[in-house]
């Protein structure tokens, strides 16, 4: 990595290191019970009976709950609710649940939970999203006319037109695969019956609202009797949404019905068989392209396997058809993409949300079709690349904000130097390896880029809170509807407030938050929490600013339009007030500085017929690039080094930046080259994290960042965001530096790189 020009300013860093940090599993209450899954050891099947009265009977068992339990609705789903948090009468995944024990001990909830029987009758299992996909293929859910979960389309132009006028047509075929988030801490709740018939949540998510939503449901219970309260998350990338919601409600049920406090700490083989995953996609394009070296038709057909529940397979897959192009201009596009349910492991949001993937394909696609015209990858793709007030294959236009792709792309090419070593790409001969072994080696440099649109864009409800809580002494709290998920959410926030204000960061206390304080403002997801919550900081504090600057204009001489706040003063006319001693001033005027901010995203609009609208309203712009060398003998990848460039509209934290950028190409490794969830028949081999292979430190080359910065006017402190765009370009970056290095080209992820003996 490259040395840090400026500290990384963190809130939760000292807690953290120092161990002091309490996740969930380290909260303990007295009587506290512990309750774990039951799983049968079924992919598809209708239940006939579950047998619990041999495991209720054993000492130490308080409970055994089953769906007919539960006093409100057992079905889950933020889009659909076709979860059952219960099984009821049928089991559709390996990775339902049909019983939670609750009893004194976690050891003797386990021995509990397999004494549990299940008498099911065995279906045959639908494993095959093209298959499922067919109008004779039996229906997964009996509600839905189809296994076809979503089907989004994009219609632009005309296709036949757009072939027509190509000199020729390349026609690829690609697939992904199932990815695990492989969080460091798997799900966590500790739910509490309060005495004032409360039912107080704590646990690992990045979305407390839901959590309290299905939660409040399952008890049948209104949203101001479930209070869910965040706690540190030990990392989340799009996986803490789902799955984290469902076991709070599991259980705040337990708690509800034993009259304690319960606890539901998942082990690791637990998290990966029953959490959702990245979508496996599989894709064939057809891009039709100019000898001028512009592209004139893209076509292409996705199917994602949604698995068993529709999670947020709609969003996801609409993500992907909307981005299906890449930041290009493309003037006919046909794209169907499918979401499908089968009877394999759920899938949904993953950091990327359905753009890692159509990169590892549109990328691709881009440097074949460069080839093919006899164009430098990069010129071919400065011609066809969108400009500021170009059109989206959306019919968007893009304008109101700086479209940086030019500035990513040139920081990277500029910075490493990339034409002389893509000049130096072996292409198939292999060099004698620079390390001087005398081994033979390929040698290959490969770059991608991307635009992605911010936050959840037109098929979201946008909006975000803050409250700004300032006391007699001049000291500030903090409270934001985004949620720290380890990624520094809280710290930057802070530091906005801080800006705003005028004052040190160390005046500002951050509360974490609660579903009975800050008022619902979504998910942390869709890298929308520095924008959207960042933003109704800033609304605050100019809120806040406002009415101080009304009453104190007189006593500073001034008019209130020319009251400053710097350097923990409030400034303007002759004498200067320190911020502490201007908080007491108000409190003797009767005035709380005290504010509610609020955000709205700007609008956006969809048509869903025919795949036009302002699909965003803002969007983030990046580029990365690696080197590479592989051994000619055994195929060895070694990555020599890795670069990213975003343009993130103003970075906040910039160490914080740069950490979203290293820990997105680690991730963006992991999935190019080792990550798969294997699975056999529907059921997951691979449930633990020493038979998934996630990236070791060995296997991360260095990597540098480049902060690209263009102020972003629709977000009130000029910053966008940046976690998901760095992990998504790492892929079709090494499969181009794969190509220029041995000459061969790799559709599937992970990449396996043969070499002819
Ligand atoms: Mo995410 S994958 O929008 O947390």
């Amino acid at each position: 990595m490259q040395p840090l020009k400026q500290k990384a300013w963190r809130n939760d860093a000292r807690a953290k290191v120092t161990g002091q940090a309490a996740y969930t599993d380290d909260l303990k209450l007295t009587g506290m019970l512990h309750a774990v899954p039951v799983y049968a050891d079924h992919v598809h099947a209708r239940i006939r009976r579950i047998a619990t009265d041999e495991a209720g009977a054993m000492p130490g068992v308080v409970r055994v709950v089953t769906a007919g339990d539960c006093p409100g609705s057992v079905r889950f789903g933020q889009i659909r609710r076709d979860y059952p948090m219960l099984a009821e009468d049928r089991i559709r995944s390996h990775g339902d649940v049909v019983a939670v024990i609750v009893a004194e001990t976690r050891e003797v909830a386990r021995a509990a939970a397999a004494r549990v029987r299940v008498d099911a009758e065995e279906l045959p299992a639908l494993l095959d999203p093209d298959e499922a996909m067919k109008r004779s293929a039996a229906l997964l859910h009996r509600s839905e006319g189809s296994n076809i979960v979503e089907h989004h389309k994009i219609r632009r132009g005309d296709i036949a037109e757009g072939f027509g006028a190509s000199d020729f047509v390349l026609e690829e075929e690609f697939a992904t695969q199932h990815v695990e988030h492989a969080y460091i801490e798997p799900e966590s709740a500790l739910c509490v019956p309060r005495a004032d018939g409360v039912m107080e949540v704590h646990g690992s998510m990045q979305h407390p609202f839901s959590t309290r939503r299905f939660t409040a449901a399952m008890l049948g219970v209104a949203l101001s009797e479930v209070e869910v309260r965040n706690v540190p998350v030990g990392g989340g990338f799009g996986g803490k949404d789902d799955t984290a919601a469902i076991v709070c409600a599991r259980a705040a049920l337990c708690a509800r019905l034993t009259g304690r406090p319960v606890k539901m700490t998942y082990e690791r083989e637990w998290s990966i068989r029953e959490s959702y995953k990245r979508h496996p996609y599989r894709a064939r394009y057809r891009m039709g392209v100019g000898k001028d070296g512009l592209i004139k038709a893209v076509e292409a057909r996705i199917v994602a396997d949604a698995g068993a529940y529709c999670s947020t397979t709609p969003f996801v897959t609409w993500r992907s058809a909307v981005q299906c192009c890449g930041p290009y201009r493309v003037d006919h596009v046909h794209g169907d993409v499918y979401g499908v349910y089968t009877n394999n492991v759920f899938t949904g949001a993953m950091r990327g949300f359905g753009s890692p993937q159509v990169n590892f394909f549109i990328e691709q696609l881009i440097d074949m079709a460069a080839e093919r015209a006899g164009i430098d990858p990069i010129e071919f793709r400065r011609r066809n690349m969108l400009r500021q007030g170009d059109e989206t294959i959306t019919g968007q236009v893009l304008e109101g904000h700086t479209v940086g792709l030019g500035h990513v792309l040139d920081r990277i090419v500029d910075e490493l130097g990339y034409a002389d070593k893509f000049a130096r790409c072996t292409r198939g001969r292999p060099r004698p390896a620079a390390d001087g072994s005398g081994a033979d080696e390929f040698y290959g440099v490969g770059l991608a880029m991307s635009y992605r649109g911010m936050s959840l864009g037109a098929e979201g409800m946008d909006f975000n809170a803050a409250i700004v809580n300032v006391q007699f002494d001049g000291s500030i709290l903090l409270e934001a509807g985004v949620h720290e998920n380890g990624q520094g959410a809280e710290s930057t926030m802070i530091l906005l407030l801080a800006e705003e204000l005028g004052v040190r960061p160390e005046r500002i206390r951050y509360r974490r938050s609660s579903t009975s304080t800050i008022p619902d403002g979504g998910p942390t997801v869709a890298s929308r929490a520095t924008l959207m919550g960042g933003s109704a900081v800033v609304d605050a504090a100019r809120k806040l600013k406002g009415r101080i600057a009304e009453i104190l204009a007189p006593r500073l001489g001034c008019a209130p339009e020319a009251v400053g706040f710097a350097n923990d003063q409030i400034i303007g006319g002759a004498e200067p007030i320190g911020f502490g001693e201007a908080m007491v001033l108000l409190f003797f005027a009767k005035e709380f500085p005290h504010a509610l901010g609020a955000f709205k995203a700007p609008d956006v609009d969809w048509d869903e017929a025919t795949g036009t609208g302002r699909a965003y309203f803002t969007w983030v712009y990046g580029c990365q690039a690696v080197e590479l060398t592989v051994n000619a003998k055994t195929g060895k990848v070694t990555l020599l080094g890795a670069a990213a460039a975003h343009d993130v509209g103003r970075a906040i934290n910039p160490p914080m930046v740069l950490g979203q950028f290293y820990g997105g190409m680690a991730m963006g490794i992991g999935y190019a080259l080792h990550e798969e969830v294997l699975l056999d028949g529907g059921r997951i081999t691979n449930l633990n994290l020493d038979t998934y292979r996630i990236p070791r430190a060995r296997d991360l080359p260095e990597m540098k960042g480049f902060i690209v910065e263009n102020n972003d006017p629709n977000s009130l402190s000029g910053a966008k965001g940046v976690a998901e765009p760095t992990i998504e370009l790492m892929a079709p970056a090494i499969a181009n530096a794969l190509y220029n290095a041995t000459g061969k080209r790799y559709h599937r992820l992970p990449m396996k790189v043969e070499v002819a003996p």
